[in-house]
This record gives C-alpha cells, sequence and structure tokens, in this order.
C-alpha cells in the first residue's frame, strides 16, 4: 500500500511503500538508517543485513545522498524520535542515482546556501519554517473568514502609490507608467465600501536599498480594511488577529517548532490585550534609557524598536506618530492635530515592525489638503478621491508583514529564510 511519511502513523504494524528522497544516512557492517524525506515529512529507514537481499544492502549502504525511490517496510514505533515512527525496511526500488548533491551535512556558508536556495528548500530546516509559513497563511484565511470578512484581491500593476513614491519599482504598461504595487490598501479601502470587511493575501514590492535582516524587496502583505471601524476597534482586531495565528502554529506546528529549537515558553504568553504606549511616550522612554540621539518627530530605528519591545513579552503597539513621518491617508488625532490615528505593532525578542495600520481619512477636503501637500497629482488617484464623496464612513485597516511574522514565530534571525525565493538587495537567483 501507498502512503506518505505524515500518515505513517496510521499504519502501525503495516508495510507500506512510500516516494522517498535519501536526506542523510549512516551505516555499519550489518545495519543502515537512512534518513528519508518525502515532502511531508521526515522518517528514519532502518535496513538490516538479515532482512533483505544482498543486492538491496548493498544499495542501501551506498545510495548517495538525494537519491529517489519507492521504499517498502514496516511502520513500527520509534519511541526515540520526536516524530515516533520508523521503518523496517524490506524492499528498494530506486528510481534516480544523484550525484554530488552539493549541500552535504557539513555547514555551508549562507552565500552558498542561498545560491542553492532551489536545493535548500529541501532541508529539514527551510522545510520547518516552510511549513510555519504555511500554516500562518491557513490561520489567516479561517481568522477572516469565521469573523466575515471577503477576501479580495487588489492589482499589483497600478498607476499610483499608496506609500510614497520613493520606494517602487518603475514599469511600462504599453504607453503609460506603472508601479509594482507596494501595498493593496487604497484599493481595500474600496473594497471595504462595497463590502464592509475584507483582506487580501499578495505580494508587494519595495525598491528600498536596505540591507537588514527584516527587509525584502518582494514581500508577502496581509491587509485587511473595515468600514465603520475606529482606530481603537482596529487594535482590538489586530491582537485577536496575531494571537489567533500564534496559537494556531503552537497547537498545529509541534514538530516543526521542536526541528527550529524554537523556545515555545515565549509563544505561548502571545495572548490578548497586547500593550500600546504612545509615541510621546516612547520617545520619552528611549531618553530615559540613553538613547540621547532621538527627538520628537523622527523615525524609530530598529535598536529603538527592540529596546521598547524588550520591556514586554508581547507584541507591543505604538501609537500615535507625527504625521510628518507617516503616510498621507492617516486621520489626525483629534485633539492631538500633529498625531495621526495609527500604531505599528513591534514583535516581542527583537522581531521589530511586523505591522503597519491606522485609520484613514474619511474627510474629502482634508485628504484633497493632504494630496496637495504629498503632490499626488494625476488622474491615477482620483477614483480614491471618490471614495470620500459617496458615502464616506469612518473606516481603518493594517497590514501584517508575513515574512517578519513568519521569522518570529519560527525563531529564525534573517527574512531571507521565511519566503521560498528570496529577492534581497543584491539577489534575484535562484
Ligand atoms: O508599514 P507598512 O509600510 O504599511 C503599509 O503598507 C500599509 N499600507 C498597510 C495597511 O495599512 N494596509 O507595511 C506593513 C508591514 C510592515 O509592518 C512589515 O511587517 C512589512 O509590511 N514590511 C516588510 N516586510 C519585509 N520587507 C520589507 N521591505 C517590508 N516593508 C514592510
Ligand atoms: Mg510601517
Amino acid at each position: 500500500m501507498k502512503t506518505t511519511i505524515s500518515q505513517a502513523s496510521n499504519h502501525e504494524d503495516q508495510t507500506v511503500t512510500i516516494g522517498v528522497w535519501l536526506a542523510n544516512k549512516r551505516s555499519s557492517g550489518k545495519i543502515a538508517f537512512l534518513q528519508l524525506r518525502d515532502g511531508t515529512g521526515f522518517m528514519q529507514g532502518v535496513v538490516a543485513k538479515g532482512d533483505v537481499s544482498e543486492k538491496t544492502f548493498e544499495l542501501a549502504k551506498n545510495m548517495n545522498q538525494e537519491s529517489s525511490m519507492y521504499i517498502t517496510g514496516k511502520i513500527v514505533e520509534d519511541t526515540r524520535s520526536p516524530f515516533g515512527y520508523e521503518m523496517q525496511v524490506s524492499a528498494i526500488e530506486l528510481i534516480h542515482e544523484a550525484t554530488d548533491y552539493p549541500i552535504t551535512p557539513k555547514e555551508h556558508g549562507t552565500e552558498f546556501l542561498m545560491d542553492h536556495r532551489h536545493l535548500w528548500l529541501r532541508s529539514k530546516r527551510q522545510h520547518a519554517v516552510m511549513k510555519i509559513r504555511n500554516e500562518i497563511i491557513r490561520a489567516t484565511y479561517q481568522f477572516f473568514n469565521v469573523n466575515g470578512y471577503v477576501k479580495i484581491d487588489p492589482p499589483i500593476l497600478t498607476g499610483s502609490s499608496a506609500e510614497g513614491t520613493t520606494e517602487l519599482f518603475h514599469t511600462k504598461y504599453f504607453d503609460e507608467e506603472a508601479y509594482l504595487s507596494q501595498s493593496g490598501q487604497l484599493y481595500m479601502e474600496a473594497a471595504a465600501m462595497a463590502f464592509g470587511k475584507v483582506f487580501s493575501f499578495g505580494p508587494t514590492f519595495r525598491a528600498e536599498k536596505s540591507k537588514t535582516r527584516r527587509h525584502l524587496i518582494e514581500f508577502w502583505m496581509i491587509e485587511p480594511e473595515m468600514a465603520f471601524v475606529d482606530h481603537e476597534e482596529s487594535l482590538e482586531i489586530q491582537e485577536q488577529y496575531v494571537s489567533s495565528i500564534v496559537q494556531s502554529v503552537l497547537e498545529n506546528c509541534k514538530l516543526e517548532l521542536n526541528v527550529l529549537e524554537r523556545d515555545i515558553t515565549q509563544l505561548e504568553k502571545i495572548q490578548t490585550p497586547f500593550p500600546r504606549i504612545s509615541y510621546d511616550d516612547a520617545v520619552e522612554f528611549l531618553k530615559e534609557k540613553g538613547f540621547t540621539d532621538i527627538e520628537w518627530g523622527e523615525d524609530f530605528g530598529a535598536p529603538h524598536e527592540t529596546a521598547i519591545a524588550e520591556s514586554f513579552d508581547k507584541p507591543v503597539f505604538i501609537t500615535n506618530y507625527p504625521a510628518e513621518i507617516k503616510a498621507f491617508y492617516m486621520k489626525p488625532h483629534p485633539t492631538q492635530s500633529d498625531v495621526v490615528l495609527c500604531a505599528d505593532l513591534i514583535a516581542p525578542e527583537g522581531y521589530g515592525e511586523i505591522i503597519g495600520g491606522s485609520q484613514r481619512i474619511d474627510d474629502l477636503a482634508l485628504m484633497q489638503k493632504r494630496y496637495e501637500q504629498h503632490n499626488l497629482t494625476g488622474p491615477a488617484y482620483e477614483w480614491y478621491l471618490e471614495l470620500r464623496k459617496y458615502g464616506s464612513v469612518p473606516h481603518s485597516g493594517f497590514g501584517l508583514g508575513l515574512e517578519r511574522t513568519v521569522a518570529w514565530l519560527s525563531g529564525v534571525d534573517h527574512v531571507r529564510e521565511t519566503i521560498p525565493f528570496p529577492r534581497l538587495l543584491n539577489r534575484l537567483y535562484p
């Protein structure tokens, strides 16, 4: 009977066949231990000289890493492995013999591994990170579906900029100028006026010359947008959403978290409500902590965010930033006109900003004024103003960066390991 490693536990004491690759092996005169993977998981196959033909034993002993085969044997409990089962191999049908697989079990440098990303994805650690990414995506759809949101897909080719013009990828759209989307937000606002509560999930592009462990050129964002929801209500949705994905990963990715040696006690603390600190208080706090360089009106850098996050063991909202350093669409605070109704959510353990969100300006005249101040001219922006002309309502939304969230939950240092094929400042290959 044909099955998979993930299903092996349902076949205890039965003889099954699984299509696998050889991840690693060790052998002595009488026994070979094959580390097998099939995409669904990793499992050990034990080939004992007395149990198989001479030819099969020789094959098992001499097979190269990443060779593919159909392997047949009995599934038995293996209490020493976290997976819990192994196979007592009775037959091997070689499909393809691999030669000189470049990623050996020894240590390799990061650049070498990045150059071989198409193969590196097969490794146990990368497999675990991608499974966690998949679980976050699954839990995201579940959270928003259960709560009555409609999934809406904004365009990727656009004629307008959502987050300022400096980080746009330009392209030609026949005879017109076009950009790759930095954020679907403006379109999601239109969608919220049509469907009430909406969310998107898609790739976004930033031509940012940043080379940090938190920046990708192409990254995936989840962008919910809600009509009739103010800033405070949006913060509650954000904390519920983030804690729900953390709980899903804890529940459904135990093996993966174990492979990554993630300290899950840190993740178990992620329950609502999350702490909030205003930008004003954050500046005072940083000055007290000895950051003499920071002045009111300046944006925070990674060290500032980390210092603030370190005083909490949950994600923390930094609210109400100065209007000057935030996007044109954010609604001014009702009593403090130089700050806006927004928040960045900073992950614990130094993983930085995972969410940027705000209440949006719903007043036509004020939005027109912002257009002038930000030099947003031309027909590409007109449709967005019309949303304020026909039944404008208070509305809020936010964007969660998937890769930074994967990095945080997986406990990996750099976002390059959190997306299958990272696009970095100096990398478009593979
Ligand atoms: O804070 P940002 O720029 O917000 C927006 O784009 C809003 N329009 C979202 C909205 O309100 N609908 O980006 C949102 C999040 C950040 O908090 C961060 O997690 C992630 O996207 N992000 C990046 N992730 C990886 N690499 C980059 N270069 C990123 N830039 C932003
Ligand atoms: Mg931001």
